[in-house]
């Protein structure tokens, strides 16, 4: 305990360790009453504010209490902002700070945090790597670069903060080669932090957009081998295993019929109401927003997501949704979307992989000319007028419009039919 007692706690050190030992006995309640007994005449003894914020987060787990989570909150500040406090026990308080901080949502005070330890010591880089996590996390991602590029600036093949790093190129879109330099470092070093699926995503969706599928290839080839992505094809990250996989489901495979009949019943009707609204003025197809577009015009207008209804929007197209009001399976799935989809010639989608394999995506054919065409995995289709074809979104597809006229249907995610009532409801919606 050298390391985390100074001076002043070394005079008192038999009270401290009394204390320490209450607390390895979990008699927490006993064991903040010495520590705080400690404070009174040693307000600022780094050991016992330590004792005291441990025993108070241990009590806050126990109890569910926030309240007692941010008392905690407060005397681990206390802590790491006194003076005199040793290295080692910083070290130790500092990122506990920090985790319960972002345990309670407060991102900013985490940041703060990890920002202070980051200063205090300048040339940790596994701290700096953790500030810049913190700061992605909260999606200042400006901020974030600098720091792992500082990361980089000591030790150019530090591989969690080359892969950050290339991360970060990656969702700016601006410097995909620059993305792939750093991701590719990243994952080569093999290093802790680095093997996980969305490196591997985003890697591998640089070099397509490079126009180096082959080697984008590989990259996913080897993801599924470190079984961090569900296959080469299959690059969902939000995943429920053992859930059968397959790029184009039929109707019966779906055990979904009756829903999809009423849906084909209803294709007119759906289809009016759809185009009623493209000649709104209003603005109520919203351009794709995730970047997924190289050409062309592609819209959607959304009646569901993330199994809410978009009240406004349902407005605009009553019969649609009070049809789609019978579909629980769809509506309810937190994991998808119900919306309409318009693409004009000319849209080129690029290859790309949906969020998660819990759903299955339905499409009716609405407005469907000759040119249009998607590929899921290695089987290329296209659509009907009145017609569903169903494939999982979790697999690579991409789609092309080399028609002369609009393309339009009604995308309808269905929960994957293989997922318990139970775990439908546990799963976090995306
Ligand atoms: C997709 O889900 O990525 C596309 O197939 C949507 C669409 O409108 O074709
Ligand atoms: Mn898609």
């Amino acid at each position: 305990k050298s390391e985390i007692t100074n001076k002043l706690d070394n005079k008192i050190r038999v009270e401290l360790d009394a204390a320490d030992d209450l607390y390895e006995k979990k008699n927490y309640l006993n064991s903040k009453a010495l520590y705080e007994e400690i404070l009174l005449k040693y307000p600022y003894s780094p050991r016992a504010l330590y004792g005291k914020a441990n025993c108070l987060s241990k009590m806050a787990e126990i109890e569910r209490s926030n309240q007692l989570l941010e008392e905690s909150i407060r005397v681990f500040n206390l802590l790491v902002t006194a003076g005199d406090v040793p290295d080692q026990l910083l070290l130790t308080a500092g990122p506990e700070l920090a985790r319960l901080q972002t345990f309670r949502g407060w991102n900013t005070r985490a940041i703060k945090t990890h920002q202070l330890l980051a200063d205090r010591f300048p040339k940790n880089i596994s701290l700096k790597n953790q500030l810049g996590v913190s700061l992605l996390i909260a999606g200042q991602n400006t901020r974030a670069k600098t720091v792992f590029q500082q990361v980089l600036d000591i030790d150019k093949n530090n591989g969690f903060g080359n892969v950050h790093l290339g991360f970060i190129y990656k969702v700016e879109n601006q410097d995909l080669e620059k993305a792939v330099k750093y991701l590719r470092a990243g994952l080569n070093s093999n290093a802790p932090g680095t093997i996980e699926g969305k490196f591997y995503f985003h890697l591998g969706d640089a070099l397509v957009r490079l126009n180096r599928p082959d080697e984008a290839r590989q990259v996913y080839i080897e993801g599924a081998e470190k079984g961090v992505l569900l296959s080469p094809d299959q690059r969902s990250l939000y995943n429920v295993n053992h859930l059968t996989g397959r790029p184009w489901w039929t109707v019966e495979q779906t055990g979904y019929s009756k829903y999809i009949k009423l849906l084909e019943d209803n294709w007119k009707i759906i289809r009016d109401e759809g185009l009623a609204n493209m000649d709104v003025e209003k603005g109520v197809f919203l351009p794709e927003s995730e970047n997924l577009i190289e050409t062309g015009d592609w819209k959607q207008f959304t009646l569901y997501a993330r199994g809410r209804q978009d009240k406004r929007n349902c407005q605009r197209a009553p019969k649609t949704c009070s049809i789609l009001q019978q579909i629980p399976d769809a509506i309810e799935c937190s994991r998808g979307q119900v919306k309409f989809s318009v693409m004009h010639p000319g849209v080129h989608v690029w290859p790309h992989t949906g969020p998660t394999n819990c759903r299955l995506r339905a499409h009716l054919g609405l407005v469907i000319p000759p040119g249009p065409k998607i590929r899921v995995a290695n089987d290329t289709r296209t659509w009907t007028e009145g017609e569903v074809i169903i494939f999982d979104d979790s697999f690579e597809h991409e789609v092309w419009h080399h028609g002369d006229s609009l393309r339009l249907v009604l995308i309808v995610d269905f929960w994957h039919p293989e997922l318990s009532t139970k775990l439908r409801k546990q799963l976090t919606a995306i």
